[in-house]
């Protein structure tokens, strides 16, 4: 099987056997990893910068351990102190980098598109890192990775991707591979939360926690994205807590063996109450972030071989 792209932007257009190959890849990073063993010498002389225009914990360390991990030289830019901040562009901050012939450019941008645009601008592979509303690809094959060594399988399931879908680029990237890989997936939440034609991305719309979750078996719920909302959508986070947030008496609808997901940061007590966030047996949510790092490694592997023929 092939991964035949020089970039990873997008899970949309992915193909099951490039899906499959990333899952494979990861899975035998994850035996790496708990082994405590590194492979310093795949990434050795390679140069990978973070490029990251919004916060993040996750992404940016793991992204950041997984490339150590595997022999490059890791650079985190910080745009707060940057030439960014005297008014550099976008795409000049990347011709800059990319002199510096750096070869693998993990970009997290507010703007939907922005990784794309500098896809066409540079040498090196770029690694969509999340953009404004659109993609994050690499959080949708952890989620993929986690689900699959939990359940034993990432096909024919039942998920439900429930709370703020309008502002989540996680929920889209999440519905574009588990629908790719023949999983029926559900969008849960208030109309006001729910983008207009959701429907055509092959999902079941529901705007009620008890019908969305009945027969599912994994729940995956969504942060409220106060900073992308420029008009009220939700009354008050205790009134969304009350219809939407999951704890364990609508945790109850779901099947009696379904999962909790959560791509964090969590907002608990607004999506999601502390009881079910680190339920003991059926939280994922740990186990999403220790993913996080072998997905990143089997995607800078891929990357990193440049030739369009990557055999598992
Ligand atoms: N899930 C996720 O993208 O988390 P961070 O914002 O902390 O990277």
């Amino acid at each position: 099987m092939f991964y035949r792209q020089k970039h990873l932007l997008a899970i949309e257009g992915l193909t099951p056997p490039e899906i499959g190959h990333l899952l494979e890849l990861a899975d035998s990073y994850v035996l790496l990893n708990r082994s405590g063993k590194t492979q310093r010498d795949l990434l050795r002389g390679r140069t990978l910068i973070n490029l990251f225009f919004e916060d993040s914990t996750r992404t940016r360390t793991s992204f950041e351990l997984a490339g150590k991990r595997l022999g490059a030289d890791v650079i985190n830019m910080s745009v707060s102190t940057s030439s960014v901040n005297k008014g550099e562009t976008l795409l000049d901050t990347a011709a800059t980098l990319n002199a510096m012939q750096c070869d693998l450019l993990v970009v997290r941008h507010d703007q939907s598109g922005a990784p794309n645009l500098l896809a066409r601008k540079v040498d090196a592979s770029v690694i969509n890192a999340g953009d404004g509303t659109h993609e994050h690809p690499t959080q949708a094959l952890l989620d993929a990775l986690t689900i699959k060594r939990r359940k034993g399988r990432i096909e024919g399931l039942t998920v439900a991707i429930c709370g703020d879908v309008l502002h989540s680029r996680v929920a889209r990237s999440n519905i574009h591979l588990l629908t790719t890989l023949g999983n029926r997936v559900r969008v849960v939440g208030p109309p006001t939360l729910l983008p207009a034609g959701i429907a055509d991305l092959g999902v079941s719309v529901f705007h009620d926690m008890k019908s969305g979750l009945e027969g599912a078996d994994i729940v995956m719920m969504l942060r409220l994205q106060k900073e992308r909302m420029t008009r009220g959508l939700v009354p008050s986070a205790r009134e969304y807590f009350r219809f939407w947030g999951l704890d364990a008496a609508k945790l109850a609808y779901a099947n009696d063996d379904a999962l909790i997901m959560h791509p964090g940061p969590m907002n608990r007590g607004v999506e999601i109450d502390s009881a079910v966030a680190d339920h003991p047996t059926r939280s994922l949510i740990k186990e999403q972030v220790e993913m996080g790092v072998a997905v990143r490694m089997a995607v800078l592997d891929t990357l990193s071989r440049g030739d369009g023929r990557n055999d598992v």
